[in-house]
């Protein structure tokens, strides 16, 4: 099935990932590479395959916590290389305001990656991966019809498109994701067996904050009463 990206769904407010140069002076302290455009990713990875390392993924939309962290900590023992890709990814968000909402700091994300030394951050802009023509798209089928497939329409479709593309464009032995998002999980799987996607991808638990909640970007949105709740 095809569905073509809305415009506004590329809009302005959205491309706020461009890194600027205190961006760019935070990468070269931390040693990443910070990388934008397609081209350059593929050219990264084309040169760890030639010297034989093997290349993680760590795909995330930002707003990165320590459910984040635990995926990047695995990444970095089971592989040479580790990127994480930082895309708020506009075609699985159903609404204008749900998108507009989503929190986006990469300056903080930076960081928050420092310390763990990865080797790139691939965080391109939504035109990088969303020409104005794009409209192919990965229609997911039964496995994301219930659930939050229900109540957030096209949202599935939407993970699924993206993650075959940063699959094809990344190439990574190995992707990294969390189980809290088990619906996402069980999609991924349908997506890498049916469409014999030669990555392995990893599954890690749930990591918890000290009340109990599931560690979440979309977290940092609640309210003490809706954390209760
Ligand atoms: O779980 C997420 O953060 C996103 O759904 C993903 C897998 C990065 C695709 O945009």
């Amino acid at each position: 099935a095809c569905s073509r990206v809305r415009r506004w769904e590329l809009s302005r407010p959205i491309l706020r990932l461009r890194p600027g140069p205190r961006v760019r002076r935070i990468f070269a302290r931390a040693n990443m590479q910070i990388i934008t455009t397609v081209a350059e990713m593929r050219t990264f990875t084309r040169d760890v395959q030639a010297r034989g390392r093997s290349l993680a993924l760590v795909p995330t939309m930002g707003a990165l916590h320590e459910g984040h962290l635990s995926l990047v900590r695995h990444a970095k023992k089971q592989c040479d290389v580790v990127v994480v890709s930082i895309f708020v990814n506009p075609t699985q968000f159903d609404s204008r305001e749900d998108l507009m909402r989503y929190p986006r700091d990469l300056e903080k994300d930076l960081e928050v990656l420092r310390p763990f030394k990865v080797d790139a951050v691939f965080a391109p802009r939504a035109e990088e991966m969303y020409s104005e023509q794009f409209s192919v798209s990965v229609e997911p089928g039964e496995i994301a019809k219930p659930h939050e497939g229900a109540s957030r329409p096209g949202h599935f479709r939407g993970v699924a498109t993206v993650v075959l593309k940063l699959f094809n464009i990344v190439r990574p032995n190995i992707a990294y994701f969390g189980q809290k998002d088990f619906q996402q999980v069980l999609v991924v799987r349908r997506l890498v067996e049916d469409l014999d996607l030669d990555v392995r991808f990893v599954i890690l638990p749930i990591v918890r904050d000290a009340d109990g909640l599931a560690i979440s970007s979309r977290n940092v949105l609640l309210s003490a009463e809706e954390r209760k709740a």
